[in-house]
């Protein structure tokens, strides 16, 4: 996933090359806000053990299929019950997915030159391609009220779907076709069922859930965020027909490696069993620090992909639906809001997690603009660097931190078709223990 604010993806490069000028070759890498988990996916193809940790539920997916699974799924059991049914393979599809997933690769940081070939992808990912295949061939007629859900909820077709802002505008939530929104229904439904009676496992059901939120996230009719949806038209990719697409599964040749998968507030994470007993295995630990540091709350602005998350643990969804709220339409009782999105709390916050997280290393990345202390102003202060340093001053055990920080040059894309681009500095602050 890559429309994620505050994705770190165009910086990958950056942060390893600052890791190596301080001697940090391998060791454990504990991404603690770990959003689209593009950071953490990049040091487990360096041979990083890693902890992923995010509150969001999607990114607890990302987590499990990215980070924690290590192997091609073999769907073994559904593929045969598939095609006792009469499923055919359409091998010409296969073919030009597998081709689509090598070009795609070619040009993916995340992994290295011949990626490929080295893990043979193009025949240890049949099975993924073939189930994906078949999910996109499933029939949108005669839906069921669950699988309707997303029509009805998230659609200007919908019975359910109207809204009334505070501001008094009221309209119909507009987040994707009438099809589209029927084969989420579909689709989810199916996998979910699967899942439930046990004729796929944990991780071949995540890795499914995971296709279908990367797709969510390409076809919505919004504006990179679920906060809200164009509510006068469907932009072009959302009038996209829905197509579940391979996603670059992450395999490390480091067959040693712990890799651990938490959905957890950041600052309760050091109290999960062994936490920090898997920190000193570690010679060289990491604690990678890339919290929200301006007032929005993922929670809201991603809500949708939540939701998706989490719908295979929801009894009754529609009784859940029935709870979406705002023009946004989210269920409030899967929200969580942030300290890091409080001026007055964010370094309270950011000092408590480094003083429970005993890491040897500590990088925080920042960046000057539309932070706290500088939102909507024209004039950047150094106000929220100094607060940072002055933080590491403070926190016992530091042995040492660098007084200023190191800046990763990058180009913002500040619209939709990235004509307005713009020369920013992403920051890195470092502490030692
Ligand atoms: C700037 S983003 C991280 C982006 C990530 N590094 C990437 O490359 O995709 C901040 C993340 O912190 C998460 N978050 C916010 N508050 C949190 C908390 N208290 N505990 C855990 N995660 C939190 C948000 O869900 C969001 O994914």
């Amino acid at each position: 996933m890559d429309k994620y604010i505050g994705n770190k993806k165009a910086i990958l490069e950056g942060i390893e090359k600052f890791l190596i000028a301080k001697n940090i070759e391998s060791g454990l890498f504990i991404d603690v806000f770990s959003g689209t988990t593009n950071v953490g996916q990049y040091f487990k193809q360096r041979g990083y053990s890693i902890i992923s940790n995010d509150i969001n539920d999607f990114s607890y997916v990302f987590g499990k299929v990215y980070i924690q699974n290590n192997e091609f799924p073999k769907y073994t059991n559904i593929i045969k019950e598939i095609m006792e049914k009469g499923f055919i393979i359409d091998e010409n599809e296969i073919e030009t997915s597998t081709e689509y997933i090598k070009n795609k690769l070619d040009g993916e940081k995340i992994f290295s030159n011949g990626y490929f070939e080295k893990v043979k992808y193009g025949s240890n990912v049949r099975p993924l391609l073939i189930v994906l295949q078949y999910l996109n061939s499933l029939s949108i007629e005669d839906l069921s009220p669950e699988e309707l859900l997303f029509y009805n909820y998230y659609t200007v077709y919908g019975v359910n779907s109207a809204y009334k802002s505070s501001r008094g505008t009221e309209g119909k939530r507009n987040y994707f076709t009438a099809d589209n929104a029927k084969k989420i229904g579909r689709i989810i439904e199916t996998i979910k069922r699967w899942y439930l009676s046990s004729l796929i496992s944990e991780m071949e059901f995540y890795i499914l859930l995971c296709a279908l939120i990367e797709e969510v996230t390409l076809n919505a009719n919004v504006n990179g965020t679920f906060h809200d949806f164009n509510r006068s038209k469907l932009f072009p990719n959302a009038l996209t027909p829905l197509k579940l697409k391979p996603m670059m599964l992450n395999i490390s040749e480091n067959a040693i490696a712990d890799y651990c998968i938490c959905k957890e507030d950041s600052n309760k994470l050091f109290k999960e069993e062994n936490f920090n007993a898997l920190i000193n295995k570690y010679k060289e630990s990491v604690l990678y620090i890339d919290p929200p540091y301006n007032f929005r709350q993922y929670s809201a602005y991603y809500h949708m992909l939540n939701f998706i998350a989490i719908y295979h643990t929801i009894d009754n969804p529609i009784e859940y639906a029935n709870g979406f709220n705002y023009v946004r339409g989210q269920n409030m009782k899967n929200n969580f809001n942030s300290q890091y999105c409080y001026k007055d709390k964010f370094i309270d916050a950011l000092e408590d997690l480094i003083t429970n997280i005993k890491s040897k290393h500590i990088v925080i990345s920042y960046y000057d603009e539309n932070n706290h202390w500088n939102h909507g102003k024209k004039v950047i202060s150094m106000d929220g660097r100094k607060e940072i340093v002055n933080m590491f001053s403070r926190i016992e055990n530091i042995a040492t931190y660098d007084e200023e920080a190191f800046t990763i040059p990058r180009v913002n894309y500040q619209s939709r078709s990235g004509e307005h681009k713009k020369q920013i500095d992403e920051l890195i602050f470092y502490a030692r223990r």
